[in-house]
């Protein structure tokens, strides 16, 4: 039997989604399927800016996103279809995953070049902290998943996150390297609810 995971996301279904999007996710989000490659893994895409920043920067490789949030999968599903529902040429390198990460990793053979988490969920409090996903555990299912000059980018505003994940990492095989970045502001991070200004980026390999 598969072991229980913790939950590490919020909720799974925001306001009721309009029309288009029903019929987005109903018609088109099952044709993105992960097959069984993919070379660009982002956990987590929020509302999927930065994927499909991912998915133009990378035209000839497969970018998988993993969101259990409906109403993000539903708001990525509306910016890469056009008005009759096609996926748009420069996005046909995207496949979808609309649950839990770990449901994937733990099934599939992939080898990633590069896996992106940005802002995850950093479960503040003190009595939630079990629900942070980047814990030693994952980083090690998350290492198990690179190519052999792949590497993970995590991206996160929340210091007290940053420090204890860098706390996990010396746990696992992964080393840290440079970690100067520029990449687009996502949604979460345009909210700065940590009331941070610039991200910290920490970047894994093997
Ligand atoms: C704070 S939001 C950030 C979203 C986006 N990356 C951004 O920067 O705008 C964290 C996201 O991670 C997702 N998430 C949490 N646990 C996850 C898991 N186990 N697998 C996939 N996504 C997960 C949540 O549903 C949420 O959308």
């Amino acid at each position: 039997m598969e072991k229980q995971e913790i939950r590490t996301f919020g909720r799974r279904h925001g306001k009721k989604l309009s029309i288009r999007k029903q019929n987005l996710m109903d018609n088109v989000l099952p044709t993105l399927a992960p097959k069984n490659n993919a070379d660009i893994l982002e956990i987590g895409f929020g509302a999927g800016e930065h994927l499909r920043a991912l998915a133009i920067e990378n035209p000839n490789k497969i970018v998988l996103g993993a969101e259990p949030f409906m109403n993000g999968v539903a708001a990525l599903l509306s910016a890469i279809c056009d008005e009759s529902g096609a996926v748009l040429p420069e996005y046909k390198n995207i496949h979808i995953f609309p649950d839990d990460v770990r449901l994937i990793l733990n099934n599939n053979r992939f080898a990633f070049s590069e896996i992106w988490i940005l802002h995850p969920d950093p479960w503040p409090k003190a009595r939630h902290e079990k629900r942070r996903l980047l814990n030693a555990e994952f980083l090690n299912i998350l290492a198990s998943h690179l190519t052999p000059n792949g590497k993970i980018i995590i991206g996160t505003d929340h210091w007290e996150y940053y420090d204890w994940i860098l706390e996990q990492v010396k746990k696992t095989k992964l080393r840290c390297n440079d970690s100067t970045l520029d990449t687009i502001k996502t949604r979460y991070q345009q909210k700065n609810m940590a009331g941070t200004t610039e991200p910290k980026y920490i970047i894994l390999s093997l």
